[in-house]
């Protein structure tokens, strides 16, 4: 049965000092927690650091990134075989800004997926429109594409156990979210999609929204039916902050019925 899942993405920030910090207090605030997922995707030079401290704690180890490869002469790289011999649960695949930034297309990205399903961790995929196609009324067509490079080169079994991540791009570090009304039906239309192949499946996922999530705004998001999580970016860098979102997602008495 799907539960709600609250993804803290730290993307490039903080130090050795302030990831300390922060996670002790996270796992500290998150000790009671049962109810929700909670995981946390700090910069990769820093997972084998948080996830000595997630050892035994409520929260789960995410990465921001992987390779397509396993091993082998890639400089710089990082395979999922490196990230599982961390105690790594969750990869963050195909999020905006690896397409925008490193050029990562639709294929590549399918790839990754692949590959992490292969290993045994769950990807993230995230998909979304730019503002250009929400202006123009793209957005199903953006996301659904996004969704189809996957099943088309590895069929829908892979989203078994997988989650998928809503993040129009025109709404992360806005300040301006997307509506939730608009977003549960990106979202419905994307549970719909897979389950044109299997319903099963298609009940399982879980889609979450991110996109200048909130304490003040997040329980908006968790009332609408298909929306079961969030992904969070600058939110997630303050323990107050983030640990509101938690507590959101543990309070809320989400029915999964029909
Ligand atoms: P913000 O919450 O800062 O808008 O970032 C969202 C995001 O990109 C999470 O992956």
């Amino acid at each position: 049965m799907r539960r709600l899942l609250v993804i803290g993405n730290w993307k490039l920030n903080g130090n050795k000092n302030t990831i300390t910090n922060l996670i002790i207090k996270l796992v500290e605030a998150c000790a009671n927690i049962s109810k929700c997922s909670v995981a946390i995707a700090p910069p990769v030079v820093y997972l084998d650091l948080v996830m000595r401290y997630l050892i035994n704690s409520n929260i789960w180890l995410c990465a921001q990134n992987v390779d397509v490869h396993v091993s082998g002469a890639f400089t710089g790289d990082v395979s999922a075989a490196m990230l599982q011999d961390l105690n790594t649960r969750y990869v963050l695949i195909g999020h905006s800004e690896r397409r925008i930034h490193h050029k990562e297309n639709d294929t590549y990205i399918a790839k990754k997926f692949f590959i992490l399903k292969k290993i045994g961790l769950i990807p993230i995929l995230c998909i979304g429109e730019n503002k250009r196609e929400f202006d123009s009324g793209h957005t199903e067509s953006v996301c659904l594409n996004q969704i189809k490079s996957v099943i088309k080169l590895f069929g829908v079994e892979v989203f078994n156990n997988s989650v998928i991540a809503y993040e129009p791009i025109w709404a992360i570090g806005s300040g301006m979210s997307a509506s939730p009304e608009r977003v549960q039906i990106v979202h419905k239309l994307v549970r719909n999609y897979i389950a044109n192949y299997n319903v099963s499946i298609a009940n399982e996922i879980v889609i979450q929204y991110g996109g200048s999530i909130t304490p003040e705004n997040v329980t908006q998001f968790f009332n609408q039916k298909d929306i079961d999580g969030v992904l969070v970016g600058s939110a997630s860098l303050n323990v107050d902050s983030f640990y509101k979102i938690v507590q959101a997602a543990e309070n809320h008495d989400k029915s999964y019925h029909g």
